[in-house]
């Protein structure tokens, strides 16, 4: 499949739910990064007024290349509107996130914004959460091994996610670690797995995002695009 036209595909649509004067929430990825083209085109040719929260380092330097004004949740803490990307996604609109470490601060922007939508290509498209991804845990550095410890006593693998061109773990735009939640036959109960982790201390937040999306687009190869709205 050729994966970047369904992204390319869908990320054009996302781009078209943007209104003038919208607030909007701009997550990370590569699917996010076409978004952030496609708006920027729009910005350009039609003089839309809109400004974005950046999720991530990456974003906020995609965005200002593509011309996109920035703001922060200082200045708007209600958006009108999220799009971002993800690494699976299940009929109840169910979602892992953060295969680029940036779930911390999307769940943030999602959660502030009116309406959360999802953008992808058809491999993200899952029957059970955790099959195809991992669930990525931001972690506090002096309390990785414990955190490991609890997720290896709730049936996951766990692994410190290491760095490709640096000796070491990755370090996220918070300065912490990412610990990868490994579990081979999916995941039996989000919820309870969503609960275990917010109460775990040394957790800043996990890639699990249950009851947050209003919208999933999906794109496909030959550019059609299906939208699934929760409401
Ligand atoms: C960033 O940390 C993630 O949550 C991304 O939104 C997710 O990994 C999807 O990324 P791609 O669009 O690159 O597949």
């Amino acid at each position: 499949m050729d994966r970047d036209a369904a992204k390319q595909a869908a990320a054009e649509a996302a781009a078209q739910l943007v209104d003038d004067g919208m607030w909007l929430g701009l997550g990370s990825g590569s699917t996010t990064a076409y978004v952030l083209e496609f708006l920027g085109r729009r910005i350009q040719d039609e003089g839309l007024n809109v400004q974005g929260v950046p999720t991530s380092f990456a974003t906020e330097r995609r965005a200002q290349a593509h011309g996109i004004p920035l703001t922060s949740l200082d200045d708007a803490p209600t958006l009108d509107l999220a799009l971002d990307g993800a690494d699976e996604v299940d009929d109840a609109f169910r979602l892992i996130k953060g295969g680029g470490g940036a779930h911390a601060r999307e769940k943030v922007v999602a959660h502030q914004s009116e309406r959360f939508v999802v953008v992808v290509d058809p491999t993200k498209e899952v029957d059970r959460l955790g099959t195809r991804s991992p669930v990525p845990v931001e972690v506090l550095p002096m309390a990785a091994t414990p955190v490991m410890q609890t997720l290896d006593e709730l049936g996951a693998a766990p692994t410190l996610r290491t760095a490709d061109a640096k000796d070491g773990p990755v370090v996220t735009d918070q300065g912490l670690w990412i610990v990868d939640a490994h579990f081979s036959d999916g995941i039996d109960a989000p919820a309870n797995l969503d609960r275990a982790l917010n109460d775990r201390p040394g957790v800043l937040d996990h890639g699990l995002f249950l009851d947050m999306a209003t919208d999933v687009l999906v794109g496909h190869p030959d550019g059609a695009v299906a939208h699934r709205s929760a409401t």
